[in-house]
């Protein structure tokens, strides 16, 4: 079976995006429902093919997520998440069903390393199960995705006897994962045209690539994949997954674009749309995008060195390789300020690559207006800060109502802070070794948690001393860790935003909090 478009004299590439699986399960990258649900829609309206969407027996959160979005996408198929084990793939399953084009996909390990240490099983239990679960699976949807968990480190032939056993028992695509990271692109190549060569029944499935980046090598190791003939990849937005990460969604969008020459393959993705879905996996993750990062990166597209920019006003082709318009970014950098209306802020808006609804425009846009009195300049990034923090804080519970700080040489430090608790409105006053210290004591005094603080972190978002600081928080709870990002001219407002954010975060995820002190 081959992915190829009848016609069309390039092979075309599935695009299977698990922002919403691997990439959130990277410690401190949960989303919330509303969240995965943006993401979702977004991959969607981008043309990804195939859209992991979580884990079902992970959570009831994620089930509910996994069937939430099955029921609204609309043209990708839908894939769920299963180790070989009878009760995931009946809860896959019945996550996935009200999808247009569900998908299960399970997955078991087929290392030495892994029998040995995790499984506990001999090669020939493990073909057993391989068979027992895939049939399972094909019994309740039609589209099977098998995993060879740790497929570089198992033998060869070893590895064909999985493949082999997982097609006959009804699998449609076979992943053969570089799980651990540890592949070179000749060695996976190789994987791929050996298991392709060797197996019989190997022209039944589509073969896929999952590659982590542990030496950096994710996304060169996916297109050796296509080379060795995969033709679905599977990789996240910004690269972000477990431990090092997965392989960058954009990078090999924009890797097949732009090495027609040499890659002879396309994918259904619409690369304009990569920007703004960087954007939002960040925003909603709240991890941000490294400066240097390629495709979606601040500098990806900036030209610092006089040689360069020379160049660059001569013949752009002398110093770019794609155009920044064809990931989404606009070069145009028109600066906004407390006159611009609603009108230029919309233009700005569709410019950047937002399309938010009535009432998402309305928050925005009265948002602007506060910081645009605040600030003289209002840049892009401020707006995309903006906006991202209106999308990310939009469902929440608690919020900041005000916040005023004594700090200086002469201590103690003390916030006085309002919040709102649901339909509550709570006040509490505090002292802290410094304002942050101050701020945080006084959250912790309304809302009582045991979330520990893991990371406190402000750059910003612009130059000059108007800048708008932008703080990171992260907090740990119940095993889970949560990012939260937020930005304000008010480095302290910012700080008890992000704190604000991430507690929001733990209570959508079902972690015990309680507002201690009633209103005035
Ligand atoms: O990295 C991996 O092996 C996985 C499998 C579940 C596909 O994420
Ligand atoms: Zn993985």
């Amino acid at each position: 079976m081959t992915a190829s478009v009848s016609g069309a004299a390039k092979d075309r590439v599935l695009i299977f995006d698990t922002t919403l699986r691997d990439g959130e399960q990277c410690p401190g990258a949960t989303m919330t429902l509303e969240e995965k649900l943006d993401v979702a829609e977004l991959l969607d309206t981008m043309g990804v093919d195939i859209i992991e969407a979580g884990f079902p027996i992970a959570s009831n959160g994620d089930f509910e997520a996994v069937s939430l979005i099955a029921s609204r996408v609309k043209r990708a198929t839908v894939a769920g998440l299963a180790r070989a084990i009878s009760a995931d793939i009946a809860r896959a399953g019945e996550a996935v069903r009200g999808a247009a084009r569900p998908r299960i996909h399970t997955f078991v390990s087929t290392s030495p390393i892994h029998l040995a240490h995790q499984m506990r099983k001999s090669e020939e239990e493990v073909l057993e199960i391989i068979t027992a679960t895939v049939t399972q699976a094909r019994n309740l949807v039609e589209d099977i995705e098998w995993s060879a968990m740790d497929a570089t480190r198992t033998p060869i032939d070893y590895l064909c006897r999985c493949v082999e056993a997982a097609i006959k028992a009804g699998a449609t695509t076979i992943n053969l994962p570089d799980t651990v990271g540890y592949a070179t692109p000749d060695e996976y190549r190789a994987m791929f045209r050996a298991v392709r060569e060797r197996v019989p029944n190997a022209d039944k499935a589509i073969f896929s690539a999952h590659c982590h980046n542990d030496l950096g090598l994710a996304v060169a190791n996916s297109l050796a994949a296509l080379e060795g003939g995969a033709r679905q990849i599977e990789c996240t937005l910004n690269g972000i997954g477990e431990r090092a990460g997965n392989a960058a969604l954009e990078e090999i969008v924009m890797a097949i674009r732009t090495r027609g020459d040499i890659l002879p393959y396309e994918t259904g993705v619409e690369t304009t749309m990569l920007m703004r879905a960087s954007k939002l996996a960040s925003a909603a993750t709240s991890f941000p995008v490294q400066y240097n990062k390629a495709i979606v990166g601040r500098n990806a597209f900036a030209h610092e060195s006089g040689i360069h920019q020379d160049g660059m006003l001569k013949n752009a082709q002398t110093y770019e390789i794609m155009t920044p318009e064809s990931v989404g970014v606009s070069k145009t950098s028109l600066v906004m300020g407390k006159h611009s209306g609603r009108a230029a802020f919309r233009n700005k808006l569709e410019e950047l690559g937002y399309s938010l609804s009535d009432n998402q425009f309305q928050d925005a846009f009265e948002r602007f207006k506060e910081l645009a009195d605040r600030k003289k300049h209002v840049y892009d990034e401020d707006i995309e800060a903006l906006v991202d923090q209106n999308i990310a804080t939009a469902h929440d519970r608690i919020r900041l109502v005000s916040l005023s700080i004594v700090a200086g040489t002469r201590g103690p430090q003390r916030a006085t802070m309002k919040l709102q608790v649901d339909d509550k409105v709570v006040i509490e006053e505090q002292e802290g070794n410094g304002p942050v210290d101050a701020t945080f004591n006084a959250i912790k005094a309304l809302v009582p948690h045991d979330a520990v603080l893991e990371l406190y972190q402000v750059h910003a978002v612009t130059e000059g001393t108007d800048a708008q600081a932008e703080v990171s928080v992260r907090l740990s709870a119940d095993d889970r860790s949560v990012t939260s990002r937020a930005a304000d001219p008010d480095t302290l407002v910012a700080s008890a935003q992000a704190y604000l954010g991430a507690l929001n975060k733990l209570l959508s995820r079902g972690a015990r909090l309680h507002a201690q002190h009633a209103a005035e």
